[in-house]
């Protein structure tokens, strides 16, 4: 286990003095880890995170790139997020679907959470539901069924709200998903086709 007043600038990320980083942890360049967070030896933790106070994060857990976990999330052995995910504050993963005290044969149940999905404060998931990309899970949410990409969720059990664009407005609230899960800011430019103008411009030196 390495020293708590690390400010490891020789692995090229920060641990605060009060983080406890355990040798074998695998951790990017330019992650932060904050105040009591504590990383098991064989996590897996991409560049530039941020892990915020009393963050957990299990041997075998994934985290990608740029991710932001917020203070107080246990991250869970069988648990991967993909690059950009965003954990609000005190969010529960699960990994045991049927837990018993007294069980050491439970096995671990896995939960993916697509690149650029947010799970907002306070919300559970229950494991084995894998979470799309860019998917946004409201405040508080339960989640006891898989979330499809750009789907907005919420309430326990979590239900549909909707659907949300990459930066997190709503596009829609129909069942089904639009065709461009963007909203008017960040709608693809439709191309026109190019306009004929050799017949508009005439050519100084004569055509021929
Ligand atoms: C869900 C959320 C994204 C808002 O989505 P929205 O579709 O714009 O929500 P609206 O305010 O238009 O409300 C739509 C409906 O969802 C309900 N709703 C909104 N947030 C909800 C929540 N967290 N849980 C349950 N229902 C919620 C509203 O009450 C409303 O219901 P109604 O139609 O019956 O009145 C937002 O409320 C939320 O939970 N964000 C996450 C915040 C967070 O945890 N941040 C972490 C960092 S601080
Ligand atoms: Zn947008």
């Amino acid at each position: 286990m390495s020293t708590p007043d690390i400010d490891a600038r020789e692995h090229g990320y920060f641990a605060h003095a009060t983080s406890v980083v355990e040798n074998g942890a695998r951790i990017g360049p330019g992650t932060q880890i904050w105040h009591h967070a504590h990383v098991r030896a064989d996590a897996q933790i991409g560049k530039d995170c941020t892990l915020g106070k009393g963050v957990y994060v299990d041997a075998g857990a994934i985290i990608g790139h740029r991710c932001k976990i917020q203070n107080s999330v246990s991250v869970y052995a069988g648990v991967r997020l993909d690059d950009e995910v965003f954990v609000g504050p005190s969010a529960i993963f699960t990994n045991d679907l049927r837990p018993r005290a007294a069980n050491a044969q439970w096995t671990v149940v896995p939960t993916h959470v697509g690149s650029g999905a947010s799970i907002g404060a306070n919300a559970t998931i229950v494991c084995g539901n894998d979470i799309g990309r860019h998917a946004m899970v409201a405040a508080g949410a339960v989640v006891t069924r898989p979330v499809r990409d750009h789907q907005l969720v919420a309430g326990n059990p979590a239900h549909h709200l909707g659907w949300v664009c990459w930066c997190g407005e709503v596009v829609s609230r129909d069942v089904d998903a639009p065709e461009d899960i963007s909203c008017a800011a960040h709608r693809q430019v439709r191309r026109e086709p190019p306009r004929v103008i050799s017949d508009q411009v005439s050519d100084p030196e004569g055509a021929q």
